[in-house]
């Protein structure tokens, strides 16, 4: 039997120069949990090209979303960003990764540190609802250089909170926290920096951290999470994986090669 399942495109969203997002059908027999990831691309000259790609959808929604970068040169992202409705995209019949919710200890405020495409599998965790019967509140930060490269993050938060099941339930326990480095906004800098501070827990009127309290998941560029990791063994937060749940788990965003 093929590993790989043949799926529908059904709806493709630009959201800048290097950024869109994708929604396709889903195999009844394609299982995940919230935040992991699966091989996903095209078939190109006979043969599949794929790459790890998160999961943004919920894991009880019907169909499948992606949130990719376009790299021009990139092998599969350069064919990938030309995808339109009807068309036919390969994802491997396996999820895994490590952002779930059972490699953390029991905590009660859930940190979603992310940079970039490292956003993807925080959209699946913010739409289950077992992340809200199990933390009291959720913290997603999202950093990108450009105000642009925003856009999906926002406008999923905006659907969420205008959602007519959804919406309750976030109320009062989603925080979301978008940051910048390269240009104006209200919220600018590093992710490490406005941890390292303490500003993000400032500005979102929050306790600062604390290992009795935070779980944290991490998922950007690597230099991003080799920082994070550092700063929050230096607060002996101890990773957690599917052997031995911790305070805090790992995965890199799974940008073009
Ligand atoms: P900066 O603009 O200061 O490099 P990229 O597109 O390079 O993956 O970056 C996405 C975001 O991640 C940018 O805001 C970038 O900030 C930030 N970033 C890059 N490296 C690190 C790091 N080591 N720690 C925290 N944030 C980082």
């Amino acid at each position: 039997m093929s590993a790989l399942n043949r799926e529908q495109v059904l709806s493709v969203r630009h959201w800048t120069d290097t950024l869109f997002s994708f929604t396709t059908t889903r195999d009844a027999g394609f299982r995940f949990q919230s935040g992991q990831f699966a091989m996903m691309g095209l078939e190109v000259e006979g043969r599949p090209l794929l790459r790890a790609y998160s999961m943004a959808s919920a894991h009880y929604e019907d169909n499948l979303e992606f949130f990719s970068i376009k790299v021009p040169d990139g092998p599969l992202t350069s064919r990938l960003q030309r995808i339109r409705e009807g068309d036919t995209v390969l994802v491997g019949r396996k999820a895994t990764g490590t952002l779930i919710m059972d490699n953390l200890l029991p905590g009660s405020r859930l940190l979603l540190l992310s940079t970039g495409t490292g956003l993807a599998p925080f959209v699946s965790l913010i739409k289950d609802p077992d992340v809200y019967e199990r933390y009291e509140n959720i913290v997603l930060v999202h950093g990108c250089r450009q105000v642009s490269e925003l856009a999906y993050g926002e406008d999923v938060v905006a659907r969420l909170k205008a959602d007519e099941v959804l919406g309750e339930m976030l109320e009062g326990k989603l925080t979301y926290y978008p940051t910048v480095t390269r240009e104006p906004f209200r919220n600018r800098g590093r992710i490490t920096d406005l941890i390292s501070s303490a500003r993000l827990f400032d500005d979102i009127g929050q306790a600062p951290l604390s290992i009795e309290t935070d779980r944290v998941m991490l998922c950007g560029s690597p230099a991003m999470l080799e920082d994070l990791r550092v700063m929050f063994e230096a607060e002996d937060f101890l990773e957690g994986s599917h052997s031995e749940p911790g305070h805090f788990v790992v995965e890199k965003a799974f940008v073009e090669r």
